[in-house]
């Protein structure tokens, strides 16, 4: 099966076709994202939160984002594979950044890498693509911000900050992002950004008039119930199947009603004979 390519996002947006993207953290839910057609499977850092049970995207490092890259890389076959740079990995200068994205493809398996920011880490950018390293950008509600931001807010609510964040977005498609992800950015605001933008757009909280759509695969099976964004719809509610599968399989062997014939594994009567003769229990 062929691999979706830069150039098939590009193509997308062109004829107005809508991109589809969401995250994994490991084997089996990539391989399903990608039976379903997903265009883009994003090893969010969002996994520290959803996965790992932080509070926030902060305590996830490179070796966390490699180890979840590599299980969803097994399971993506069509899917473009982004893999999230953590807290710190590219902040720190270009050479850093270079570094932690080559293992994230190299070691990871991804075939391009997310960082959060605008203008501040367009020369990053740039030095990553000039690398051949694929590039996509993410501003708007930037989580590894998020003290800075004041929490999870929607963002360029005045004119300078929906200015800044216009600005932002060219910088990056100038820098040579393949695409960028919108978060949290009201809905008027994103589409402007993108008709501005001959790259896709992909939004979270940002309306309908981006170019394609993101959203956390927890959100979207229910899976995750500490925090539910407004903007994410859930289209399955996996936690109260999961609560009940656990009860009734505690309840089965509580009454003894699990294992079954069918589950037991049989010896022979030669072979049990003996071994009672042997024990000289017959
Ligand atoms: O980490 C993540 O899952 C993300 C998405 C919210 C776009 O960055």
């Amino acid at each position: 099966m062929d691999r979706v390519t830069l150039q098939q996002l590009q193509a997308m947006k062109e004829r107005g076709e809508p991109i589809t993207m969401l995250t994994a953290y490991d084997y089996p839910t990539a391989l399903l994202i990608d039976q379903a057609g997903i265009d883009l499977i994003l090893v969010g850092d969002s996994l520290g939160m959803v996965v790992h049970g932080f509070e926030n995207t902060l305590p996830v490092t490179m070796d966390m984002m490699v180890l979840h890259c590599q299980a969803v890389r097994r399971g993506t076959r069509r899917a473009l594979l982004v893999a999230d740079m953590p807290f710190m990995s590219y902040q720190t200068g270009v050479t850093d950044a270079l570094r932690n994205a080559a293992r994230l493809l190299a070691e990871g398996g991804a075939d391009a890498v997310k960082l959060e920011g605008g203008q501040r880490i367009a020369e990053t950018v740039r030095a990553l693509v000039e690398t051949g390293i694929a590039v996509m950008g993410h501003i708007g509600l930037t989580p590894q911000s998020v003290s800075a931001l004041g929490g999870f807010k929607v963002q360029g609510g005045t004119v300078e900050a929906a200015r800044r964040l216009l600005d932002d977005a060219r910088a990056l498609q100038e820098a040579g992002a393949f695409s960028l992800v919108l978060e949290a950015v009201p809905a008027r605001l994103a589409a402007l950004i993108t008709r501005s933008l001959t790259i896709p757009t992909i939004g979270i909280g940002a309306g309908g008039g981006c170019d394609g759509q993101v959203l956390v695969t927890h959100d979207v099976l229910g899976l995750y119930e500490r925090l539910t964004p407004r903007f994410a719809r859930r289209y399955a509610h996996l936690a109260d199947v999961m609560r009940q599968a656990f009860a009734q399989f505690r309840q089965e062997v509580l009454t003894r009603a699990f294992p079954a014939a069918e589950h037991e594994f049989s010896i022979s009567d030669d072979v049990w004979q003996a071994l009672l003769k042997e024990l000289g229990e017959e």
